[in-house]
């Protein structure tokens, strides 16, 4: 058997990104990060719009999941699920989030932190309407978060909904999108001997941004 601890410590990247300057950062971040995920996707990094979503419990005990990022409107990071689960039942009663962008291979990641609020209902139909018609069945089979028997039950649910359906089937009243208003975002770059990059945009007051650097 492998003995972890061992391999563990031994595992080592070694970071070599060119050092990055403030001045090359723009003043905005929504821009800055619309410039990564370009790179990210030019870099065909796989799933580069997926991210992790942390919300609390009621007892503020955090949890995180991927989402996948599937639309920047009105400057939010918009992405879909369905609203019984349990992360939309945490961030209806604790709306603060975070994402996480895990781009590793590009030595990169970006933190977003904010508020979720629901994305408005013709925005959310739009996208449901350009999905695959098979995934837009798997949004009725699912009652995402729920104890689920077996993998027949769930079987049975789509070709259930299929049934009723048919090949072109209406967004479900409860599944759509959820929109979080970016207030830090901060991004991240490994540089050689552990000194990496890191800055931090905060929103102020008159919705404006400011940029700081980070101790890594
Ligand atoms: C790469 C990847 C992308 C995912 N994208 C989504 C998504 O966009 N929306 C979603 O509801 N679940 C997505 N999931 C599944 C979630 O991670 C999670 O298992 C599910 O939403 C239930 O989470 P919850 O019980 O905390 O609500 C994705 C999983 C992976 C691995």
């Amino acid at each position: 058997m492998i003995d972890w601890n061992e391999q563990l410590r031994e595992m080592r990247e070694e970071y070599d990104s060119t050092p990055l300057r403030k001045s090359e950062m723009k003043a905005c971040p929504l821009e800055q990060f619309s410039i990564w995920l370009e790179e990210a996707t030019e870099a065909g990094i796989p799933d580069c719009n997926a991210c992790s979503l942390a919300s609390v419990d009621e007892e503020s005990r955090p949890v995180a999941r991927a989402v996948l990022l599937k639309g920047m409107e009105a400057d939010c990071f918009v992405f879909y699920t369905n609203f019984n689960s349990r992360k939309a039942v945490q961030l209806r009663n604790s709306p603060w989030a975070s994402m996480h962008f895990p781009w590793f291979a590009m030595q990169r990641q970006v933190v977003v932190t904010g508020k979720v609020s629901l994305l408005d209902e013709s925005t959310s139909e739009d996208y449901f309407r350009s999905r695959p018609s098979l995934s837009k069945l798997g949004a009725w089979a699912s009652k995402q978060s729920e104890d689920l028997d077996s993998r027949e039950t769930l079987e049975k649910s789509f070709l259930e909904a299929r049934e009723k359906y048919g090949e072109d089937p209406p967004k479900p009243p409860h599944w759509g999108g959820l929109a979080l208003e970016p207030e830090t975002i901060e991004f991240w770059q490994g540089g050689p001997h552990r000194l990496h990059d890191r800055f931090l945009f905060e929103r102020g007051e008159s919705n404006g941004w400011s940029i700081r650097r980070l101790y890594p």
